[in-house]
């Protein structure tokens, strides 16, 4: 695990949005693996940038995102493929057929997700996963208790995960408690890993990640086993580390 420590959460930002690039000047046709959530924010808006200078192309690129929850509609406005549609894909010159998000609403989960593995497969695996790191130390929605080689499954959220997202809903609209999220086994077998994380309420769990022990009990901790795991920390996520 390669970890990278930055003044500000801008220069995370800047970082991974380089690396990306990097990615898809060398290899155009890059299998992308996306993630939601406030984390990502600043790079999508980088991306966007990027794209629109012609310093970038997602023109023959492909992306799978981490998760979704299950029950919403891809139209519904706190669906993760309505936040990628708003966020990254409508401002990008990728091919909306080239974007997979899980489907929240399949009529039979259980197969979507088998199916979600064999598309994965087919495209020839993901090239670089983006990760952002739950305060539990989630990744994807493998809350703690995943099982370190998991596929893509249902998984039912913890207290802790519906309470820090309920700053997406308004109050008293309806709050997924299952999702469907690719397993900590998908994610290993990304060729790269970019994990970013950043601010103070993220420390402990990037000291759990980082210095172990390696445990289900925080699931982003199954990066110390991969090759090219990139982490980028700004100084406030990074401030409990030894
Ligand atoms: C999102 C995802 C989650 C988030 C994590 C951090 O697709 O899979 O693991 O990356 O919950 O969320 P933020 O960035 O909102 O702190």
């Amino acid at each position: 695990m390669q970890i990278v420590i930055l003044p500000t959460a801008e220069d995370v930002a800047e970082y991974g949005t380089q690396l990306f690039i990097r990615q898809l000047t060398e290899k155009p046709q890059s299998v992308l693996g996306l993630a939601t959530g406030s984390t990502p924010l600043a790079l999508y808006r980088l991306l966007i940038s990027a794209c629109q200078q012609q310093e970038v192309s997602f023109a023959k690129a492909k992306t799978f995102n981490l998760d979704e929850y299950l029950g919403l509609s891809a139209d519904h406005p706190q669906s993760y493929r309505y936040f990628m549609q708003q966020h990254l894909f409508d401002a990008i010159d990728i091919l909306p057929a080239n974007t997979a998000v899980p489907d929240g609403c399949a009529a039979d989960p259980v197969a979507a997700c088998q199916q979600f593995e064999q598309q994965i497969a087919d495209a020839g695996g993901i090239d670089l996963q983006l990760l952002g790191l739950g305060r539990n130390g989630h990744i994807g929605f493998n809350e703690p208790s995943s099982g370190l080689r998991s596929r893509t499954r249902i998984k039912t959220l913890t207290p802790a995960t519906i309470a820090d997202n309920a700053r997406f809903f308004a109050p008293g609209e309806y709050q997924p408690h299952l999702s469907i999220t690719m397993g900590i086994g998908t994610i290993l077998d990304a060729r790269k890993v970019l994990l970013l994380a950043t601010g103070a309420n993220k420390a402990g769990a990037v000291k759990a990640m980082i210095e172990g022990p390696l445990t289900a009990s925080c699931p982003a901790s199954a990066l110390q086993l991969h090759q090219q795991a990139v982490v980028v920390l700004d100084e406030a996520a990074a401030a409990e580390l030894a």
